[in-house]
């Protein structure tokens, strides 16, 4: 999404790239310092609008990074499949949806100024009245959180989910450890409600990282064009390697193989190996180290497997199980 496109389209004009690089400034503090004033941006035209230069810009890809998590077949699924963009703000999924999938989308959102801003958005980008009543019964619905359940709360999400019943329920949310443990509270209340997890659990078991120091978490590499890179480079903020909490659910059974494990943490190669943790299900979910020799690996696999972040998956096959770590062969990526 190019900025000069979006901005004859916002809600607040800013007469200088100064005063919207400051805008931003005011919005991250609220997100991250100031977590009492969250609301505050809602009410303003002039921070809703760098949400939207700012934030919708650099959330779009990820998207497409999450949607790079599944396998091609789950991703020919969901071409089928009426988005509901729950806490959608400026519309930041819904376009996204649009753009990758050109599939269509309702918008529920709280803030009457986020979705005058969507409004604007969908009519002057493309020419579409924006939906925020859901309405088509026929077709199966993804209800997606982005960036929104850590503002409403895991209450108010389950209550969106009971009154739109869709098939697949995603959260794609800041990689942070607060944010995971609200996560892992809606985890454990979807499973009681019979919800399958698709992503990234392999299994419905306990979650291992569960009262630990550390939490689950995942990391993109997203690239944006020049004009957004610039904005970022301003505002002093890294929107290119993200860490995100993504969970999704489904009704259907999933069905995970026992050769798979998630990677949970890249760790510092050694001299002759990649090490990573994985959380794999062995009868129940649980951590383990895994080391994979240089040495097994061809030029060509070398480059995929450099790519390998945290939240990917991996096949494998147990070359030694030693003290605290197994060695092993990949089977996938290849
Ligand atoms: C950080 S913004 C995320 C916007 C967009 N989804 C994105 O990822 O860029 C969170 C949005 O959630 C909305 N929100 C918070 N609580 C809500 C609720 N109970 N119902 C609907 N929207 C809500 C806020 O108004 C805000 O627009």
């Amino acid at each position: 999404m190019k900025l000069s496109d979006l901005y004859p389209h916002l809600l607040y004009q800013f007469a200088s790239e100064a005063d919207l690089v400051k805008a931003i400034g005011e919005i991250s503090t609220a997100f991250t310092t100031e977590r009492h004033k969250i609301d505050q941006y809602l009410k303003d035209p002039r921070l809703v609008s760098a949400y939207t230069a700012f934030y919708l810009t650099t959330n779009i890809p990820k998207l497409e990074a999450v949607m790079n998590f599944l396998s091609i077949e789950k991703r020919e699924e969901l071409k089928n499949v009426q988005l509901i963009d729950v806490g959608a703000g400026p519309g930041t999924f819904s376009l996204a949806w649009k753009e990758l999938i050109g599939g269509e989308s309702v918008m529920l959102e709280s803030s009457a100024l986020m979705r005058e801003q969507a409004k604007k958005l969908m009519s002057g980008l493309y020419g579409i009245e924006a939906q925020f009543k859901v309405t088509d019964a026929a077709k199966p619905k993804l209800l997606l959180f982005g960036h929104s359940l850590n503002e409403m709360g895991v209450e108010a999400g389950l209550k969106y989910i009971k009154e739109n019943n869709p098939q697949y329920v995603w959260l794609i949310e800041p990689g942070t450890k607060e944010v995971f443990q609200m996560a892992l509270e809606f985890r454990e209340e979807m499973l009681k409600l019979n919800w399958e997890i698709q992503y990234p659990c392999l299994g419905n078991s306990k979650c291992p990282m569960n009262g630990s120091e550390d939490w689950c978490h995942q990391f993109i590499s997203v690239r944006h064009n020049e004009e957004v890179e610039r904005l970022t480079q301003l505002a002093h903020r890294d929107r290119r390697n993200l860490p995100l909490t993504v969970f999704m659910f489904e009704r259907k059974k999933v069905n995970h193989k026992n050769s798979e494990a998630r990677i949970v943490r890249v760790m510092p190669k050694t001299k002759f190996s990649h090490e990573w943790v994985v959380c794999l299900n062995d009868e129940n979910l649980k951590l383990e180290k895994f080391q994979l020799p240089f040495k097994l690996n061809s030029k060509s696999e070398k480059k995929s497997i450099e790519a390998l972040l945290a939240g990917c998956l991996i096949e494998f096959e147990t070359d030694k199980s030693l003290e605290g770590y197994r060695r092993i062969r990949l089977i996938s990526p290849e």
